[in-house]
């Protein structure tokens, strides 16, 4: 007797919100509610004024709302009307306690768990699409079946893993075309009953189907190769600058080997983002349970090139700018981990600025989208004290740069490429700076204007050399040794 047609979501963040909102647009035969314990995010949903920024969303968010998509905090109205229940809450990194820093918080999980227990009427199908720990399935299914006379009656739960891909920014159009749409679990039955709803609008080919320890792993590891690119291309950013090669054609060189593919191999002050970082962790936490030291060390290097790349980044900032920014007001474009998206959590920012204050710098931050409470939030998470006589934000990017000694970009916004640099130069402290931690501008163009420029992976003022070749390379002279890789 199990009602297929309504969906409920336990979380209404970053993922439930565009997933729910994607699946109630494709399948108009289905009516999704979203619940959530935040009663003002939930009112969010609910008005104009959506909790998250993404690209294309309100849209959808429109097109659906009141119809076959509702927003609720009645969690327990939401687990009784619906068979199919998805968990999409946060599973953060523990701060405290054993695993403190590395593994998971699964108290939000877990909590969902007991709550559908508590509540649920009749057999559910049960559907983690949090980021997990391999093996939290289980954890899940004992908390479950322990308490599966509540409410009286036997019951079934069937737990099925549903990772989510997306990404923050594209988020749409990622759940619109996903590259596939992965589902673990032990019963075909229930699988199929996920698949056919994916596959209302994505290709069957496209829905792989695995057992759940798969699923859950694969989630962990997708996160950790992305990240690892992130790092490596990073770590020759730093050879780079010694060398006299410039990563960017680097970066070209080797991402036209199809083996090696074009993506994500930009150099920048590092990665950001939730679940990078917190997903490798959880890795390396996982694999040293298992007493795999070896393997843990090799994924804990990520995040350590990560967190060299962004205060080396600063550094040179420091140092460039005659070794103190003591007093000196740093324009800060873009806050947010990446472009389009307001979201600050773990943001290479917050490092970069965090060292810019302890040196005795002004921060004058400039983003489209982020919020100075937000921001503020983030250092409270992250136990950062920030004196708010430095850390400033400002209305707009001429604001941000005058009388500024440096400008550093931090996200790769599209909107910076389009400035009138030269406006700011000429408000600017003289030598003026450029520091692009995004590698997104035109650095001979600023070079022109008058700017010191500093990129990644890149010699200081070597974008004007590069445009004037001393010496050419002839590929077929028969110097180059033959047949080299
Ligand atoms: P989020 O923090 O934006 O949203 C989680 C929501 O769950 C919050 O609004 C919270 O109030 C709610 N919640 C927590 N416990 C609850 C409970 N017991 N009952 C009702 N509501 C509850 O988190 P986000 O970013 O949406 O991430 C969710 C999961 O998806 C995480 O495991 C994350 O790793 C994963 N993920 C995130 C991606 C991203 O880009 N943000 C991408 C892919 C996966």
């Amino acid at each position: 007797g199990i009602r297929l047609n309504r969906i409920c979501c336990i979380g209404a963040g970053y993922v439930g919100g565009p997933t729910m909102a994607t699946i109630a647009l494709k399948c108009p035969q289905l009516e999704v509610v979203i619940v959530d314990m935040n009663e003002d995010r939930i009112n969010r949903w609910n008005s104009d004024d959506l909790p998250i920024y993404e690209p294309g969303l309100p849209e959808v968010v429109k097109a659906c709302r009141g119809k076959n998509l509702f927003f609720s905090t009645d969690v327990k109205k939401g687990i009784e009307e619906s068979d199919i229940i998805f968990a999409s809450v946060n599973t953060p990194t523990k701060t405290q306690g054993v695993g403190k820093g590395r593994a998971a918080d699964l108290r939000y999980i877990e909590s969902v768990g007991r709550t559908i227990a508590q509540y649920a009427n009749r057999s559910k199908i049960v559907i983690e699409k949090s980021t997990v720990p391999i093996k939290t399935a289980e954890a899940i299914a004992r908390v479950l079946s322990a308490n599966e006379t509540a409410n009286g009656g036997h019951k079934n739960f069937w737990i099925l893993s549903n990772p989510e891909f997306l990404a923050e920014g594209t988020a749409m159009k990622d759940l619109d075309e996903p590259d596939r749409v992965l589902i673990g679990g032990q019963e075909q039955d229930a699988i199929m009953v996920l698949a056919d709803i994916y596959a209302n609008w994505v290709p069957r080919d496209r829905i792989l189907m695995t057992n759940l320890w798969s699923s859950e792993l694969s989630k962990l590891v997708a996160n950790a190769m992305l990240a690892q690119r992130v790092s490596s291309i990073n770590s020759i950013s730093r050879l780079c600058e010694r060398t006299g090669a410039d990563v960017k054609e680097v970066a070209r060189a080797i991402g036209t080997d199809s083996r090696i593919g074009p993506k994500f191999l930009n150099a920048s002050v590092g990665f950001g983002g939730s679940c990078f970082q917190k997903d490798i962790l959880n890795l390396v936490y996982i694999c040293q349970q298992f007493g795999l030291d070896e393997v843990a060390s090799y994924w804990q290097q990520v995040v350590d090139m990560n967190d060299h790349q962004k205060s080396a980044f600063t550094g040179k900032i420091i140092q460039s700018l005659f070794n103190t920014v003591t007093k000196k007001k740093i324009a800060i474009l873009g806050f947010a981990f990446k472009k389009d998206t307001g979201d600050v959590r773990e943001t290479p920012a917050l490092m970069v600025c965090d060292m810019l204050m302890k040196d005795g710098g002004l921060v004058y931050v400039y983003d489209p989208k982020v919020l100075i409470e937000d921001a503020l939030t983030e250092f409270k998470y992250h136990e950062i004290e920030v004196n708010t006589d430095q850390f400033i934000f400002s209305k707009s990017p001429e604001e941000a740069c005058e009388g500024a000694h440096a400008i550093v970009v931090l996200t790769e916004w599209d909107e910076f490429k389009t400035y009138d640099y030269k406006k700011f130069y000429d408000k600017m402290m003289k030598p003026a700076f450029l520091f692009d931690g995004r590698n997104m501008l035109d650095h001979a163009e600023l070079e022109k204007i008058g700017f010191e420029v500093h990129a990644l992976g890149k010699g200081t003022g070597s974008s004007q050399r590069s445009k004037s070749p001393d010496f050419v390379m002839r590929a077929s002279s028969g110097l180059l040794p033959s047949g080299g890789y």
